[in-house]
């Protein structure tokens, strides 16, 4: 059973806290923080001090009460929860005492994720008071929104899920966020849809129903349409059940202006047992359902995009192929041509990401004409080495396309490292018969993440283009911040602002 969304949405602040007001609501979220200009730091509501005698007044307690019988274990740090149960006529309320810290991005992202935890799998009408602008209510109810994301299909799944409420005037940032908040958790959806379900041809199905709600166009190659499409062909071949398909998705606004084009390419890895390059140990193939997370990623942008009227066109190309183990399986040694005629020997079968993205790339630059291109893959586990799970590796030699990027990592939660591309270590892909070797195996220099950006920028021309690398933060192996065990959705929320700010 699939939960769904939390609704998102704002209410204008009162001129006087009401129990009226009030009623509505099961669950109350009031900041605090450490007020620091005394000698010891003591812990206060961070709101206007009628607001918290209204509280006061209305729900019968003192909170300087309820603070202190926590003694110092409580401090205000970002995301850390008092919970004061109420028992009211018909239901319990809870008023949270929620820390936000110093009230950073992060901090407020945390106090999001605190309430969201607090109300996950429940049917609460929560009400938030913590945030003071709009990117503050922006990152407050997407994290609280995704926090309560869970996935199952027990036949005994709980669907039930709360709806988060801010104070203030923002009904555009509320409407925004739910467009944001909807578009990762859609992703997380097809995420964690397991691989006998999700083939190539069931991922284009989704790209299609997705199209029909938003003004988008899908176009499906599949079988001799794919002719020229060799890396995408040489590697979901391994699979006659489930064949590769090549998706393209398009949302072209109507504008008097001239406006950017951008195009995303994502790795679509619908299974990655590493074909005849078999992967080992065994446990690692599990989690690699996963692998078409950058797929997914560019549809819920597209659609994103569509349903946020950004004035930016925008084609995503969603890579399909399972890489299966059978008799039609490509075998190291092999050599393929990809889309434009350059030719590749392949090395390790496992390395089959950049050969799927590489006819992606040359597509893009040969007919597309953007002005960014960019592309997103769970594409090495060395990317993992440098960074851990919680920042994605990007690679451009664009500085401005950089700084554009990273600036966005604390607002969106998607955080990115900008990798240098270095180029001494070209000479690993040389092939003594094709153009490339594509696991740039050469010299051993070992820089997985930075060979397979290499190898990559082969195939994009002169375009600006950027590379990430999402191995790390696609999947979380347990409950941290937003994410839960699973998908997180990497990537939707950052290239969706990314391309707002164009
Ligand atoms: N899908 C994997 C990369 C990956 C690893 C993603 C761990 C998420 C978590 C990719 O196709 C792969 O197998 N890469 C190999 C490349 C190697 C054979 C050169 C890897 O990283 O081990
Ligand atoms: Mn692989
Ligand atoms: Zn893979």
């Amino acid at each position: 059973m699939n939960r769904s969304v939390p609704k998102l949405g704002s209410i204008a602040s009162p001129s006087e806290l009401s129990e009226k007001f009030l009623k509505n609501y099961s669950y109350f979220a009031l900041p605090i923080v450490a007020q620091s200009n005394q000698e010891k730091p003591e812990v206060v509501l961070d709101l206007p001090l009628r607001s918290i005698k209204n509280f006061e007044k209305i729900f019968e307690i003192s909170f300087p009460e309820e603070i202190r019988k926590h003694g110092a274990s409580i401090t205000a740090k970002a995301g850390e929860v008092i919970d004061i149960p109420i028992a009211t006529k018909d239901e319990l309320t809870h008023i949270l005492l929620v820390g936000i810290g110093s009230r950073s991005e992060s901090d407020i992202r945390k106090a999001g994720v605190a309430l969201g935890r607090k109300t996950r799998a429940t049917q609460a009408r929560a009400l938030s008071f913590i945030a003071r602008n709009e990117k503050e209510a922006q990152i407050h109810l997407i994290a609280a929104g995704l926090a309560t994301y869970s996935w199952s299909q027990k036949t005994s799944a709980n669907p039930e899920t709360p709806a988060f409420t801010i104070v203030g005037d923002f009904a555009d940032v509320a409407e925004r966020s739910s467009i944001l908040l909807e578009a990762t958790w859609k992703a997380r959806d097809l995420i964690h849809t397991p691989s006998n379900i999700k083939s190539p041809e069931w991922m284009a199905t989704q790209a299609k129903k997705f199209a029909k709600n938003s003004s988008l166009t899908v176009k499906v190659r599949s079988g001799k349409e794919l002719k020229d499409f060799g890396g995408l062909r040489a590697v979901g071949n391994s699979s006659k059940k489930n064949p590769p398909r090549f998706v393209e998705v398009s949302y072209r606004p109507r504008s008097s202006k001239p406006i950017p084009h951008v195009v995303l390419v994502g790795k679509g890895i619908t299974f990655d047992t590493g074909g005849v390059s078999l992967k080992r140990p065994y446990d690692t193939m599990a989690p690699m359902k996963s692998d078409m997370t950058g797929a997914a990623a560019v549809l819920m942008v597209a659609v994103a995009a569509a349903e946020l009227g950004l004035k930016v066109r925008v084609t995503s190309l969603m890579m399909l192929a399972e890489n299966a183990l059978s008799g039609t399986s490509q075998r190291p040694s092999d050599v393929i041509t990809h889309y434009g005629g350059t030719t590749v020997e392949v090395i390790n079968t496992d390395s089959e990401g950049r050969l799927v993205l590489a006819d992606g790339l040359a597509y893009a630059d040969k007919h597309l004409d953007p002005d960014y291109l960019i592309d997103i893959a769970t594409l090495t586990g060395a990317a993992t080495l440098g960074l851990s799970r919680y920042f994605g590796a990007m690679y451009t030699r664009d500085k401005k396309l950089a700084d554009s990027l990273s600036r966005l990592s604390d607002f969106t939660g998607d955080r990115i490292w900008h990798m240098p591309l270095i180029d001494d270590y070209q000479i690993a892909l040389a092939s003594d018969v094709a153009d490339y070797n594509h696991t740039a195996d050469k010299y051993k220099f070992q820089g997985g993440s930075v060979t397979a950006a290499l190898f990559l920028e082969k195939f994009v021309g002169k375009r600006k283009w950027a590379h990430l690398d999402i191995a790390g933060p696609a999947r979380s192996e347990v409950d941290a911040g937003e994410n839960v065990k699973g998908g997180t959705g990497y990537g939707v929320r950052l290239l969706t602002e990314w391309i707002a700010s164009l």
